[in-house]
């Protein structure tokens, strides 16, 4: 256990606890047919919430630690990202398999007649390359085209919120219906993107600064040598 912990941060351990955790939980439900009446659809649900869950979690990694100066967190963003993933695929899967029996000219049609489903399948085919480049050998490989091509997170996270909203019964406007939580998820991925703004990182910096030094003074003082 001591060496568990000494290979590992607590934060790290959390992250694949919560990942793996709600795989297994879906697993022992499926197989103790304890998921609603329509166990495709719950599956289908479940694992969408995950991977959005993951992915906010993993755009949230570089705004909070430029207040908070957690480096930690910046060293995690790619394996949330890649949790992230491993959720949308499942998620996938079990829409064409589980819910469409691969039957694909029948996909296909779902795609044309509901926006959502597109929406999905344009935010999971920008997943794709991410996750494949998300590993140092390809930050080397691509260069500056690295950084272009990760900033897709900036349209990716917002695509996945209307995805989970469009999806909804509800009424955004009239605050109606099932669309609570894709709102809760809409206002922090709002407030995710407006912290990467370089005026509003540059002015979160200076309050962090300041409140850094404030802290310092109140600090323990340095006694005086007494003769
Ligand atoms: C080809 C790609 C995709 C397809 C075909 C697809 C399909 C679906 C379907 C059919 C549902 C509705 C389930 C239901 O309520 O009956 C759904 C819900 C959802 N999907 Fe996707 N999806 C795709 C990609 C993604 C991706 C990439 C994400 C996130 C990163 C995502 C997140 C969600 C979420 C959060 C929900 C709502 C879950 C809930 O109702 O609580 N989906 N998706």
């Amino acid at each position: 256990m001591k060496s568990l912990f000494k290979r590992y941060t607590p934060f790290q351990i959390a992250m694949h606890i919560y990942a793996w955790s709600a795989l297994v939980h879906l697993i022992i439900d499926f197989f103790t047919h304890n998921l609603t009446a329509n166990p495709i659809q719950a599956m289908e649900q479940r694992t969408g919430r995950h991977a959005i869950t993951l992915l906010v979690l993993s755009l949230a990694c570089t705004p909070l630690n430029n207040i908070f100066g957690w480096r930690e967190l910046i060293k995690r963003r790619r394996a949330l990202g890649l949790y992230a993933f491993m959720y949308a695929t499942i998620h996938v899967i079990i829409f064409v398999d589980l819910d469409y029996g691969l039957a694909w000219s029948l996909i296909v049609q779902t795609i044309i007649e509901k926006p959502y489903i597109l929406v999905g399948m344009l935010t999971f085919l920008m997943l794709i390359p991410l996750a494949f480049t998300s590993f140092d050998i390809w930050k080397k490989r691509l260069g500056k085209n690295w950084k272009r091509l990760h900033k897709l997170v900036y349209w990716l996270a917002p695509l996945a919120v209307l995805h989970y909203a469009w999806g909804k019964k509800g009424d955004f406007f009239r605050l109606q219906g099932e669309i609570i939580l894709p709102l809760i998820y809409a206002i922090i991925v709002i407030i995710l993107l407006i912290m990467r703004m370089p005026q509003v990182r540059k002015a979160l910096a200076s309050v962090r600064d300041r409140i850094l030094v404030l802290f310092r003074r109140r600090g323990p003082q340095p006694k005086a040598n007494t003769p």
